[in-house]
């Protein structure tokens, strides 16, 4: 029997306020609804996840690809509309369906595992997953009859007095066998105070049916929140960070701060590396055992070595190789790999490059679109010229190279081993191996000549 997923994401989320389609916008830089999939992923038990997207679809297809499968609501008029719009989808199949709201992102794999194990051990038509929350507003209520049974969900605007009391909430979760789903969608009314087709309706619908209902109560109701506007999403991403935070602290990567300190989902961090305060590391990164990250860093989809030392910098899509040091204020991006034991320092920015062992650049430097060998020292100012205006240009520099301070390397070039580059050089030709490169006027000192100026003031 298959098991399958309806995320719902084709809301506008009109109260967020903002252009960007609500189940797009991001925690800790990935997007809400990448979460959702990802975990659903995780769990091992769907067979197919289908995607309902409507408003500004393009931008949730291009966040997913073809993870999942979609379809297509083009007016958004109400939850259980939405369902309907996967029906081609899954209807001839034998199975059940698990429907998760794509605005609820803190949910986790062991949540799916257990509300599915729940539905199969109680043997339900539909299960529904409910929590208990201090503040039920804006949530549907769970209403039970006289034996405890679940007999309707309301929704906070068509709920009467006593109903907004009620603390055990609808998260928006359901799992249901697909053989009662598209029947009992088909039977859902608007006649609501929204007017719209609400999907919380096909309790009602089964109950009348002889169903059999059941739900199964989350303990953890913070896994279950459904981020609706700005602040709710800046509180589900200060839970997402301390939960990160405390998994990596348990695992023996020590935080100092770590409520400045942002890890992304995805992240790895082995044990024994040290994150110093007002440190963001994000998308895919990797840090390896014994090193020291932050303060004030950013590191995105990069890897970093063993033993390495990056403060106060920003590494994007990049690599720093075992022993290096990177910063203070050093900008590496675009493919920048910096090998092992070198030390990159204060205002340089280095980008789609490799260094080699033990290269040093070490004070405001630009490197782009090079490669550079062993224990080459880049000195202070020195630059690769490797823009036209209109190309990019390649400059390889070979191993046992120093390049003076403020020199200009002008691309393409190639500077071989062993040779030197006079400080001051704007250097646009080729270097042979063991040279020294002087490309600069030579200096000329006019002797006397502040005295004899001075003397040709005063006659006037
Ligand atoms: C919904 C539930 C409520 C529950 C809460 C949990 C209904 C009627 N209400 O309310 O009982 O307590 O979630 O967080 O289901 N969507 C579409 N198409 C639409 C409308 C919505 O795809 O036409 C998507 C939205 O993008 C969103 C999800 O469905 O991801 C939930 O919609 P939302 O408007 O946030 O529902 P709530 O009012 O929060
Ligand atoms: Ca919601």
């Amino acid at each position: 029997m298959k098991s399958y997923a309806i995320v719902l994401a084709a809301g506008k989320g009109t109260r967020m306020k903002t252009c960007l389609p609500k189940c797009a916008y991001p925690l800790l830089k990935k997007p809400m609804i990448a979460y959702i999939v990802e975990n659903l992923k995780n769990t091992e038990l769907v067979d197919e996840t289908i995607v309902v997207v409507g408003h500004k679809k393009e931008v949730i297809q291009e966040i997913l690809n073809n993870s999942v499968s979609y379809a297509v609501q083009s007016e958004q008029l109400g939850t259980g509309h939405a369902v309907k719009m996967a029906k081609e989808l899954v209807k001839d199949f034998e199975g059940n369906t698990i429907i998760l709201p794509g605005d609820m992102p803190l949910i986790d794999e062991n949540v799916i595992k257990q509300a599915f194990d729940n539905h199969y051990e109680s043997k339900n038509d539909l299960t529904i997953v409910s929590t208990i929350v201090e503040d039920p507003f804006g949530y549907g209520r769970i209403i039970r009859n006289g034996d405890n049974i679940i007999d309707k969900i309301v929704e906070e605007n068509d709920a009467n007095q006593k109903e907004k009391l009620i603390n055990e909430i609808n998260t928006g979760i359901y799992i249901i066998k697909n053989d009662l789903l598209f029947a009992s969608l088909d039977k859902i009314q608007n006649n609501n105070s929204k007017g719209e087709y609400y999907l919380t309706d096909i309790v009602n619908i089964l109950k009348k049916d002889k169903a059999k209902l059941g739900t199964y109560l989350l303990k953890t109701a913070y896994k279950a929140m459904g981020v609706n506007d700005l602040y709710a999403l800046s509180i589900a991403e200060g839970k997402l960070r301390q939960d990160i935070n405390k998994r990596l602290m348990k695992s023996g990567v020590a935080m100092i701060n770590p409520d400045t300190i942002t890890i992304g989902h995805n992240v790895v961090i082995e044990e024994n590396v040290t994150i110093h305060p007002n440190t963001y590391i994000t998308g895919n990164s990797v840090i390896k055992k014994n090193s020291a990250i932050g303060p004030n860093t950013e590191i995105h989809n990069s890897t970093i070595g063993e033993r390495v030392i990056c403060k106060h910098s920003l590494v994007y899509n990049s690599e720093i190789q075992d022993e290096s040091k990177v910063g203070p204020f050093a900008h590496l991006r675009d493919g920048a790999v910096i090998g092992p034991k070198n030390r990159i320092g204060n205002f340089v920015e280095i980008k789609k490059s490799y260094t080699g062992y033990k290269t040093k650049a070490s004070h405001l430097a630009y490197i782009g679109d090079a490669q550079i060998g062993d224990r080459v020292n880049f000195g202070c100012g020195a630059i690769t010229v490797n823009y036209d205006g209109k190309n990019k240009y390649k400059t390889i520099i070979g191993d046992n190279v120093f390049v003076g301070c403020n020199a200009n390397l002008i691309a393409p070039i190639e500077i071989h081993d062993d040779s030197f580059i006079a400080a001051g050089s704007t250097v646009n030709k080729n270097v042979p191996k063991g040279s020294l490169a002087i490309a600069r006027a030579y200096q000329v000192n006019k002797e006397n000549y502040m005295k004899l100026k001075d003397k040709d003031k005063k006659e006037k």
